[in-house]
């Protein structure tokens, strides 16, 4: 189901508590009490997108398998956020700097007396 940042910004109380993390959207109502990390922790993201705090804290992996119980949709598609994955940017580093070296040593050959 598609949702509108407008109507996530609608749930940030303790009686209906929705978030934004990664462009889906979570209703975290029922885990407000079971959240390891407080109830504060997540009525401070209601109605927002938490994803950088999602993110800064690390969740385990068990944590991110937990998360898609409370998953009610995702955001419209024009309202969504691109996120650069991390590893997907140091690829393209690798990549760039790779092609750097091979340009330098094709250009030493080229110029190279004799
Ligand atoms: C659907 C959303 C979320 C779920 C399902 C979730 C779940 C969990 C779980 C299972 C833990 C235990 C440690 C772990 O497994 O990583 C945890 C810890 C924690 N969470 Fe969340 N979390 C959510 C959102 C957030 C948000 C938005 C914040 C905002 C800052 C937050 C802050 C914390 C903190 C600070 C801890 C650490 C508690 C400690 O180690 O003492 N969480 N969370």
């Amino acid at each position: 189901m598609s949702i509108s940042a407008a109507e996530v910004k609608k749930h940030r109380t303790k009686n209906s508590c929705w978030m934004v993390i990664n462009n889906d959207v979570y209703d975290v109502t029922a885990f407000l009490n079971e959240h390891p990390g407080g109830e504060d922790a997540l009525l401070k993201y209601g109605g927002k997108d938490g994803t950088q705090a999602f993110e800064d804290v690390g969740h385990s992996p068990d944590a991110r398998e937990l998360m898609k119980k409370f998953k009610i949709g995702s955001l419209h598609p024009q309202e969504r956020k691109f996120y650069v994955d991390p590893c997907n940017k140091w690829k393209w580093i690798m990549l760039a700097l790779a092609a750097a070296i091979i340009a330098g040593v094709a250009a030493r050959r080229y110029y190279a007396p004799g």
